[in-house]
């Protein structure tokens, strides 16, 4: 049995897709299982990380694990030691956790250090794992939908910024040939996208799919650490994670790391837009 926690989320939703494609026995966990619903076979267990106790019957049983919430960086309690606490109670034998482009290696050293702490709960726990570091989602664009929705304006953070951005597609079978082969036990794998974007260029894309003149706004800095800080992160830290993700070419390497798993090139941004929007047209 596999567990995938997350399992409502851009990459887990994917991974639960896939798994069960491929025949394997695979448990969904979620916080709301009621609102939820997975493909034929599928088994859904109720779980939250701010519950620990609610874990233990969902690694209950389990062999290997996807690991990832969407935890705000720099909160006080790791999402990932508590799911970790709970595979060791369980004697999972193999873990796959979601981290993020360079684990904490460079970057403001608050947010680099949280995130160190955070893939520490799983290369310090003594079960076999591979660590996963993809850059940005090509998901995040998914919140323009609502924009898109009300007119042709669209207010994007960090537009100019170059990232390479990968599919959650693409990260979700990389998890699965991790989760159900031996090839990559105790590896870090940095992920990306094959192609150098800015959120720019993609709205540029998106536009074109959508056949509309779309206007892009960037929120100034300040803006943009008051947004953050309104959906209750602490001001401080929402500064170091702008100044994180503005710095240096931190997100913007292109990995061989997709092809070398999958045998295939990673999903362009047109291919994935492609699908993601086409609906609005
Ligand atoms: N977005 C990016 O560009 C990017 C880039 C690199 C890495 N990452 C990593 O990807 C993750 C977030 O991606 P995302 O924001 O796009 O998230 P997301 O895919 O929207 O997924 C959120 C998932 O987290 C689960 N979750 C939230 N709180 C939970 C809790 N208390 N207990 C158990 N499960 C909980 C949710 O489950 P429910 O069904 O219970 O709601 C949901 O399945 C983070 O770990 C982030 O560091 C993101």
């Amino acid at each position: 049995m596999i567990l995938v926690t997350g399992a409502t989320g851009h990459v887990g939703a994917e991974l639960v897709t896939r798994l069960a494609a491929e025949g394997v026995q695979v448990r969904a966990m979620t916080r709301r299982p009621e609102a939820t619903r997975f493909a034929r076979g599928v088994e859904v267990v109720e779980g939250d990380c701010e519950a620990p106790e609610s874990l233990r019957k969902a690694f209950e049983g389990v062999e290997g694990a996807f690991l990832m919430t969407s935890q705000a960086t720099g909160s006080a309690k790791l999402h990932t030691a508590v799911q970790v606490d709970a595979a060791k109670a369980a004697g999972v034998r193999y873990v796959v956790k979601l981290s993020v482009a360079r684990g904490g290696e460079e970057g403001h050293p608050l947010v680099a250090a949280w995130h160190r702490e955070d893939e520490g709960a799983v290369t310090e726990s003594g079960i076999d794992f591979t660590m996963l570091r993809p850059g940005r989602f090509m998901s995040n664009t998914l919140g323009w939908k609502h924009m898109l929705a009300r007119g042709d304006t669209v207010y994007v953070p960090f537009a100019r910024k170059a990232t390479t951005p990968i599919a959650p597609e693409d990260i979700a079978a990389v998890a699965a040939e991790a989760l159900t082969t031996d090839r990559f036990k105790n590896e870090v794998l940095e992920l990306s996208g094959a192609e150098v974007l800015t959120p720019e260029q993609e709205l540029a894309i998106v536009g074109e799919i959508l056949n509309r003149e779309l206007t892009l706004e960037e929120p100034s800095v300040e803006a943009t650490i008051d947004g953050i800080a309104r959906s209750g992160m602490d001001r401080g830290l929402a500064a170091a994670m702008v100044e994180h993700v503005l710095q240096g070419s931190y997100g913007a390497e292109i990995w061989p790391t997709v092809e070398r798993v999958l045998g295939r090139k990673p999903m362009t941004f047109q291919q994935w837009a492609g699908k993601h929007f086409k609906e609005e047209a």
